[in-house]
């Protein structure tokens, strides 16, 4: 089925969706994104996503004229045109159309904006129930990774890095310590049930999934300790995991080849996964039942 999607304040059919040669975001990567999941036809923590959009935009001096009830009708018109009940709503903004310079054009150059949808089963994921094998790569990217940016070759070429090593993906490793994985944060479980996930900074992106995670956590008390960790740490631990907009919560079962815990997915990964979707579907029908 053909998707409609959203481009520069209009709906379009994909096969009519276009945008200039000349755009920055496709000639410098000088652009932004948000990935927001859509869980039973709903938003999952949109409001998170928006502020990081905001984010992403003061730090790289780009205005959006759009205010926020814009964004989220444009989010919700897509999937009530997309007819979409689970996956992802994808949301770019480059700093648009001008002549090829490094240099930025004037300020009044009007912003790209796209938007479109995607289908995924997030909720009955094979990933989740096998588990994820990851395997360590030197964290190669630049220095602004708190920006949502939409250069990720490097996350690319480590995930093919990946694939071609028999994995699933790759956690990302800078002066001995993991930053975080190709598209998600890594969090291990030490053997007194502490999680551990590396502290904000710029050398990671802040993930609207990991806050939420880690808000649970602390609602179930569980105790959370923000701060670096190595691979061999993670190797060592009770348990593994990632979390990110689509994937929610990935239990890792080995690192480099070597298991982690017993090898299969684990207890709390597994708990903080249902306890994130449950929270996710009850926000949703009662969002529902405003009628929003
Ligand atoms: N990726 N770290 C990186 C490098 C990411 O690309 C992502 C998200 C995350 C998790 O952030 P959040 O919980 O806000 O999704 C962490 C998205 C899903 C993507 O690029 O598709």
């Amino acid at each position: 089925m053909s998707r409609t999607v959203y481009v520069n304040g209009q709906y379009v059919p994909e096969s009519e969706a276009s945008i200039s040669v000349f755009d920055r975001g496709f000639l410098f990567a000088d652009g932004i994104y948000e990935v927001t999941a859509v869980l039973n036809g709903r938003l999952m923590d949109f409001e998170g996503h928006v502020a990081r959009l905001h984010r992403s935009l003061n730090e790289l001096n780009m205005h959006l004229t759009l205010n926020d009830n814009a964004l989220r009708d444009i989010h919700r018109q897509l999937i009530e045109k997309n007819d979409l009940q689970e996956g992802l709503v994808y949301l770019q903004v480059t700093r648009g159309v001008a002549d090829r310079d490094f240099a930025y054009p004037d300020a009044s150059t009007p912003v790209t904006l796209v938007a479109f949808t995607q289908q995924k089963a997030i909720i009955d994921s094979p990933l989740a129930e096998r588990g994820l094998r990851v395997i360590s790569l030197p964290d190669m990217r630049w220095g602004r990774r708190d920006i949502k940016t939409v250069q990720l070759l490097y996350p690319s070429m480590a995930k093919m890095e990946a694939k071609k090593r028999g994995a699933d993906d790759a956690w990302l490793v800078e002066s001995g310590l993991v930053t975080e994985a190709s598209s998600s944060n890594a969090w291990i479980v030490d053997h007194d049930n502490t999680l551990i996930t590396r502290e904000l900074s710029r050398s990671l992106l802040h993930g609207i999934t990991r806050r939420a995670v880690m808000q649970l956590a602390r609602q179930h008390d569980m105790k959370v300790e923000e701060r670096g960790f190595t691979i061999k740490e993670a190797q060592n631990a009770r348990e593994a995991f990632v979390t990110s907009a689509t994937s929610l919560v990935y239990p890792v079962i080995s690192i480099d080849q070597r298991s982690v815990g017993d090898g299969t997915p684990g207890d709390i990964a597994k708990a903080l996964r249902r306890l994130y979707i449950e929270a996710g579907l009850s926000v949703s029908s009662s969002e529902a039942e405003q009628g929003a």
